[in-house]
């Protein structure tokens, strides 16, 4: 059968007859809403390059995720943004118990309970006052082996503080192993670990340093993947699994939607992609200019990433796209 019996605009006439052909739909519970939360403020600063989004205060914050959990959104992941003094070399306030992070996450947890699954960021860059995700060594390179160190007692803090799901995002070798080992020494065996898998050193980022204070000076790519590389995402799926992820993550998003293709056919744990902070800002500032729709805009992308296989997405639109799912009587 082709033309003319075969028609395929028979299936797009009308938004009923396309609905019920959909393949693949969004649900608030796809959600999880990335959240800062900034020491030594009373009232939410602005951030400039994310319209919209905020440094919170604690107090602010615990009404972001009541809101969040309110519009079914499914979790929430806190990063955490420490007074610029307390920065230091080691990244101090990762595991001060009373570090900003670890005081938010005390703070969802009281106001969500269960309501929300609470995750929070495993990584030094917030907390480093030369703003990479590691250590240094005598020569200024990030090292590996004594910054999984960190990673380890960073992550019972943020256990003990009560996350439920830790996402090391500093790409170190080894990290996911030997974070659970930790979690596991020290009687956290329920905290789960979201893998960033695949995370590649992008210039999407950059409205991320604003948001977090960032002193970075240079780049990430000694650590991060190389945008040119496919083949190496499904090495390090492997490496993941293998050193006990529970969940893994592809990360950019738009510019590794076929990245995220190739690790969810691959994967057997659920798969999540994050549409970070420059994809955002991307958007928001089209739309600022009455260059493209905006609501349609983060409908399609939040499409894309499921039709390219995720089970979960990272956005910071999760509170109002599932608020806008929900009044659609999603
Ligand atoms: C590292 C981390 C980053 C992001 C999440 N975790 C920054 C980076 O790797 O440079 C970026 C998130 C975003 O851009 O929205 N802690």
């Amino acid at each position: 059968m082709s033309f003319p019996e075969t028609r395929p605009r028979r299936l797009r006439t009308t938004p009923a007859m396309r609905r019920m052909v959909a393949e693949h739909r969004l649900h608030p519970a796809d959600l999880v809403l990335p959240a800062f939360v900034r020491e030594g403020i009373d009232e939410p600063v602005p951030i400039g390059s994310m319209p919209g989004v905020v440094q919170h205060s604690v107090a602010s914050l615990r009404k972001a995720a009541a809101e969040a959990a309110e519009a079914g959104v499914s979790g929430i992941m806190l990063f955490g943004v420490p007074v610029d003094g307390k920065k230091d070399a080691v990244g101090s306030p990762g595991t001060d118990p009373d570090g900003i992070l670890q005081a938010g996450l005390r703070a969802v947890r009281a106001e969500v309970g269960d309501a929300l699954v609470v995750m929070s960021d495993l990584c030094l860059d917030e907390v480093t006052d030369h703003g990479h995700c590691g250590v240094l060594d005598e020569r200024g390179r990030v090292d590996n082996d004594a910054t999984l160190e960190r990673y380890a007692e960073m992550a019972v803090v943020q256990a003990e503080a009560g996350a439920q799901v830790l996402g090391p995002s500093g790409m170190m070798d080894g990290q996911v192993g030997h974070v659970r080992r930790a979690l596991d020494a020290a009687g956290h065996q329920d905290v789960a670990l979201l893998a960033y898998t695949a995370k590649y050193a992008s210039a999407f980022y950059g409205p991320f340093r604003e948001a977090v204070n960032s002193s970075l000076r240079g780049d990430r790519k000694t650590y991060q993947q190389d945008a040119p590389n496919a083949r190496e995402a499904l090495r390090e799926l492997e490496l993941d699994l293998a050193e006990g992820a529970d969940l893994v993550m592809v990360k950019p998003g738009l510019p590794y939607l076929d990245i995220l293709r190739t690790v969810a056919d691959a994967s057997p744990v659920p798969v999540a992609a994050y549409q970070i902070s420059g994809e955002y800002a991307m958007v928001e500032a089209a739309a600022e200019r009455g260059w493209i729709d905006r609501e349609r805009a983060i409908e399609e992308t939040l499409t894309s990433f499921k039709r390219a296989g995720a089970d979960l997405v990272l956005t910071y639109w999760a509170t109002e796209y599932a608020q806008r799912l929900g009044a659609a009587g999603a």
